[in-house]
């Protein structure tokens, strides 16, 4: 008996000590295993995204009986139900297609396709407009994602031709593709223009000619040099001597002032910065994008749900409007960064875009079904010092959210 009771108290011991090793192997892996999964991708957030490309996918349809024959989408106003439309000319005729693609992409709706494939038609003619910077967000986001999905030579054609039309625009003395035609000893250069590079890049590697690759870095390296603050935000627009390349002018066209920090202008650069790395992983644009990522996300006017004002100096702070395509931009920039940065940073990046992403899904930003002109987001700023494009939605907004949800599935 006594001897009975021994062995039982040795057999309970002996269980509890398994037990407890079996407890702590479990603690120990569920431990690694969100050590590990730190910066992996969210199962609820993957969810809302596929629903949010269902729900794009529908709006666009309703989108596409907004526009007649070669009209691109430009806004849409609420208060008045007006839809308005531009030509091809405008800098935002490449969004609607490659909106249109991404979301052929994800849900393979050949009713997509067809409207992008049509829409490409009247913007081919685009490829030699030499009036304008914008050919990158033009051509690139258009052709460029249609060549992308189905490479065509003729596409590969509209796009060196694009490449060489921008290319006239550089002046080797500034050092700088021009942004906006202006007086004659003016050189206007705007922050935005970092965002024309990709497509010199791909020119560069289509035809092998370097002359696109040198005019991008060219172009990056003026603007770091004169374009940015020693906080990393940057100047909307600088006036150059084209004769000398000295800076004659700091100012703003979009932004709250000239010192102050417009949202999308800091978008474009910070987005910008990160293709310069992707393109010639040279250190010092990832340490511009860097930078710059600091100075967005540590701004003491980043709202909680990261979700910047027009401005980051807007008066009437915390009442100003909210710009939800900087936030697209950001986001989709934050994702493309992230890979190419330590696991921390990484962590901090994705963890700031999938907060944008869950914003921008949710009600206050994410339009009801059949409403908002067939546009995906509300609340975007155009340009508010003009009283253009306020608190309305935007081509761009709805294509880089599109696109920072497709990188988020494809981390
Ligand atoms: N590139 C003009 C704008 O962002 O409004």
């Amino acid at each position: 008996m006594l001897l009975n009771n021994q062995f039982n108290k040795i057999m309970t011991y002996k269980k509890a000590v398994h037990l407890f090793l079996v407890a702590f192997i479990i603690a120990a892996n569920a431990c690694t295993v969100q050590k590990s999964g730190s910066t992996k991708k969210n199962a609820d957030l993957l969810n809302i995204i596929n629903k949010n490309f269902t729900d794009a996918a529908s709006q666009y349809k309703v989108m596409m009986k907004n526009i007649s024959a070669d009209k691109f989408p430009k806004t849409y106003h609420p208060k008045t139900d007006k839809f308005e439309t531009s030509n091809s000319g405008w800098w935002c005729s490449g969004f609607y297609p490659g909106t249109l693609l991404y979301l052929y992409e994800q849900t393979k709706d050949a009713a997509l396709n067809d409207e992008a494939l049509r829409i490409l038609k009247p913007l081919e003619k685009e490829q030699f407009n030499k009036g304008t910077h914008d050919l990158g967000f033009m051509m690139f986001c258009s052709f460029g994602n249609a060549n992308r999905i189905d490479p065509k030579p003729a596409y590969k054609d509209i796009l060196i031709n694009s490449a060489k039309s921008l290319s006239t625009r550089f002046n080797p003395k500034v050092g700088c593709i021009k942004s906006w035609n202006s007086k004659e000893n003016d050189f206007i250069v705007i922050v935005d223009n970092m965002m024309n590079l990709e497509l010199l890049f791909w020119a560069t590697r289509v035809t092998g000619d370097s002359s696109f690759y040198n005019i991008a870095i060219t172009h990056a390296n003026t603007t770091i040099k004169n374009h940015y603050r020693p906080d990393h935000s940057s100047y909307h627009v600088l006036n150059y001597n084209p004769e000398t390349g000295v800076v004659q002018q700091k100012k703003t066209a979009q932004g709250a002032a000239d010192e102050s920090a417009w949202a999308r202008g800091q978008a474009w650069g910070f987005y910008g910065f990160v293709v310069m790395f992707r393109e010639t992983k040279d250190k010092k644009y990832l340490d511009m994008a860097t930078s710059i990522a600091g100075f967005l996300l540590n701004h003491p006017n980043l709202p909680a749900d990261k979700i910047p004002y027009w401005d980051f100096n807007a008066p009437g702070i915390p009442n100003a409007l909210r710009d939800a395509s900087a936030a697209s931009i950001i986001a989709s920039a934050l994702l493309e960064l992230s890979g190419y940065v330590d696991k921390q940073k990484a962590k901090e990046y994705i963890s700031n875009a999938e907060t944008m992403i869950r914003s921008l899904s949710a009600d206050q930003y994410k339009a009801a079904p059949g409403t908002n002109g067939g546009f995906i987001l509300m609340h975007g700023v155009g340009h508010m010092p003009a009283g253009t494009e306020v608190d309305t939605p935007l081509t761009y907004g709805d294509y880089y959210f599109v696109e920072a949800m497709k990188r988020y599935q494809e981390l």
